[in-house]
C-alpha cells in the first residue's frame, strides 16, 4: 500500500552535520541542495572534490574515494549521519556498487556514524506478489546491469543490523525537473500512477531522501518514490 504525503514544507529543526556522498552527481547535487536549504551543514563528497551547482554557506567540498573504507571513516568521523547518493561511472562495471557498499559500511562503523540513508535502484521493487520491477518483460535490457548491481548492493545492506539505514529507491524513471513536494512512497513495492506510469523528479527525490533522513519512517526498509 502506497503512503501518500505532501511536503512542501520542513519543519523539522534538529540540525544536522551530514556527510553526503556522490554530491557531485546528479542527484547529489539536488540533495546537497534540499538539505542545506532546510539548515543541515553538508559535506560534499566526489573523487575530484569539486561539486558544482550546490550555492550554500553549509555546504564544504571534499574528494575521497567511496570504495576506500579508511577514506570513509576520515571522512565520516564527527558526522551525525550519511547520505549516499553514489553511483558507477560510465567506464566502471556496475558491480563498483557492492564494493562501495563495503566500504561505506565499514567505514561508518569505524567512525561510530549510525544512521545510513542509501539511495538504491528501483529494479529489486515488488511489481506483484512474487515479480521485481526487473523481472517483467519491458525492463530495458540495457539497465539491467545496474539494477542487479544495485539489488546486490541492497542484499549486503540487508544483512546490516548495527546501523539504521533506509534504502530510498527512486520511481523506474527519475529525470531532473520540478520540485513538487509532493510523492508517494510504498515499502519494497514500486510506485506508480493510474496509469501504470512510475516517475519522480530528482528534485521530488532528494525531498524523499532528505525526509527519510529527518524523520527515519523507513529504517531496514527498501522503500520505493514515485508520484
Ligand atoms: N530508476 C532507478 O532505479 C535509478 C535511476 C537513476 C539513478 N539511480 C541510482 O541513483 C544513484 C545516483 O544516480 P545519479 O544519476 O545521480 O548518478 P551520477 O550523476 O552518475 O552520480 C554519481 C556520483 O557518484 C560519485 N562517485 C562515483 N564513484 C565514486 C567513488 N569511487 N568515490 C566517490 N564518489 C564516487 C560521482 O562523483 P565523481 O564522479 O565526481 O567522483 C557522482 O557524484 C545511482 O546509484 C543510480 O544507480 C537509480
Amino acid at each position: 500500500m502506497a503512503l501518500y504525503r505532501i511536503a512542501t514544507i520542513s519543519y523539522y529543526t534538529q540540525y544536522m552535520d551530514v556527510l553526503l556522498l556522490g554530491a557531485s552527481g546528479r542527484i547529489g547535487q539536488r540533495t546537497a541542495t534540499e538539505l542545506t536549504d532546510r539548515g543541515h551543514a553538508v559535506t560534499g563528497v566526489s573523487r575530484s572534490g569539486t561539486v558544482d551547482g550546490v550555492e550554500a554557506a553549509e555546504f564544504v567540498a571534499v574528494a575521497g574515494d567511496a570504495t576506500n573504507a579508511d577514506d570513509i571513516t576520515k571522512l565520516a568521523t564527527g558526522h551525525d549521519a550519511v547520505v549516499s547518493a553514489l553511483g558507477p561511472s560510465d567506464d566502471e562495471s556496475p558491480e563498483v556498487l557492492t564494493e562501495m557498499m563495503e566500504a561505506v559500511i565499514d567505514g561508518l562503523r569505524r567512525a561510530a556514524v549510525d544512521r545510513l540513508v542509501w539511495t538504491g535502484g528501483a529494479g529489486g521493487l515488488k511489481v506483484g506478489p512474487d515479480t521485481m520491477l526487473i523481472e517483467t518483460e519491458d525492463f530495458p535490457e540495457e539497465w539491467e546491469p545496474i539494477a542487479r548491481a544495485a539489488i546486490d548492493a541492497y542484499d549486503i545492506l540487508d544483512e546490516t543490523d548495527d546501523l539504521k539505514w533506509s534504502y530510498v529507491a527512486p520511481a523506474a524513471l527519475i529525470e531532473p525537473g520540478e520540485r513538487t513536494g509532493a510523492y508517494r512512497t510504498a515499502e519494497h513495492e514500486l510506485v506508480a500512477d493510474e496509469e501504470g506510469d512510475s516517475y519522480i523528479s530528482m528534485e521530488d527525490f532528494a525531498i524523499a531522501l532528505a525526509d527519510e533522513l529527518e524523520e527515519e519512517n523507513a529504517v531496514y526498509t527498501y522503500l520505493g518514490t514515485g508520484y
